[in-house]
């Protein structure tokens, strides 16, 4: 027996491979269940009891060493590529998966490229803001109910420091550092104590337009407007202005877009109005010009806010806004775009 251990383990060490297949057939041929080695262990079984102390000991050593050498063996053809399929150049590649642009950025990229055609330019404010720029030199009364706790995260109090709760406030912060003409739109991020549902989150996206300039009327803003619309979900779309108040701005409009879906018949995306609320808009109020020093009697502007969600919600045909937040790769792979 102590003989048959020895010449295998010589047999083995003189052995030489050229490639991780022959290793892999040595290893099959010596360390495998049917292998050479084992057919040793089981003839170990067999032998006298007084032997096997003696035995064992050899024949496990061997099994160890044998072992090591060609897994060695192996290890060295895995790093080594010779083996020949592999340097294969012909074969096709590995397919790299590309990634795709989250829905919100493809029709943020849109509405700044729209207004870009206008000659509208992108600034940015930041997300922490104070009450000033919020609220205060956006002409929000005192009391107004969007300065409450119940709506605005606050981080500090006295002096106030809070979540921006609408991008309005970086028309504040544009019109103090530069004087009119202005013509320049703001996307970002808006933050809004609300609960979390379907149709609301408490984050989301707002694009802020701000046009400020020697006599501009509202036909330049309804006439912006319109061609927006139509840019943004075609040819055929038609608008309407509805009345409506904002601290910032005077007159104050709400608009609203031909419903997308039905093209105005009616169905249940538009309540069966025809119509879809998408923007709020009107004439900076004179008080906000003074407040930032800018002469109320040279200049006159429009402005206009947008949620980018709800937009790409009418576009898209997304029916719960919380998809936006939730980065399954199977909802926002959906989305392909050139922007
Ligand atoms: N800031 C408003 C909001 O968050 C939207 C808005 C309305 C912006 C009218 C404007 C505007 O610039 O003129 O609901």
């Amino acid at each position: 027996m102590l003989d048959k251990i020895k010449a295998l383990q010589d047999e083995i060490k003189k052995i030489t491979v050229q490639s991780a297949d022959e290793a892999e057939h040595l290893r099959i041929k010596y360390l495998s269940k049917k292998g050479k080695i084992s057919e040793l262990v089981n003839e170990f079984r067999t032998i006298p009891n007084e032997q096997k102390r003696e035995v064992g000991q050899v024949l496990n050593k061997m099994k160890a060493e044998a072992t090591d050498f060609i897994n060695n063996l192996k290890a060295e053809f895995a790093n080594t590529k010779t083996d020949e399929k592999s340097e294969d150049f012909t074969l096709p590649g590995s397919l790299m998966k590309l990634g795709s642009r989250h829905p919100l950025s493809i029709v943020r990229n849109e509405i700044v490229d729209i207004f870009a055609r206008l000659g509208f330019n992108v600034a940015e404010g930041p997300e922490i803001e104070d009450d000033f720029h919020v609220f205060t030199a956006l002409n929000f009364p005192e009391e107004h109910p969007a300065r409450d706790m119940q709506d605005t995260f606050f981080i500090e109090k006295d002096p106030d420091v809070l979540l921006r709760t609408h991008t309005s406030s970086v028309q504040v912060r544009v019109m103090e550092k530069q004087r009119p003409p202005i013509r320049s739109i703001f996307p970002g991020r808006v933050f809004r104590n609300e609960a979390i549902s379907a149709r609301a989150h408490c984050i989301f996206h707002q694009v802020e337009g701000l046009y400020i300039d020697e006599n501009v009327s509202f036909a330049d803003l309804k006439q912006t407007l319109l061609y927006f619309a139509k840019e943004m979900f075609g040819e055929k779309t038609e608008i309407r202005l509805r009345p409506s108040y904002f601290p910032f701005t005077e007159p104050s409009a709400e608009m609203d877009i031909s419903c997308t879906l039905c093209g105005g018949k009616g169905c249940n995306v538009c309540k069966y109005t025809g119509w879809v609320e998408i923007l709020g808009c009107g004439m900076v109020d004179p008080h906000v010009l003074e407040y930032s020093n800018i002469d109320s009697e040279k200049y006159t502007g429009f402005a206009f806010g947008m949620g980018i969600e709800r937009i790409t919600m009418l576009k898209y045909q997304i029916k719960d806004i919380r998809l936006f937040f939730e980065n399954d790769v199977r909802f926002v792979e959906q989305f392909k775009s050139a922007l």
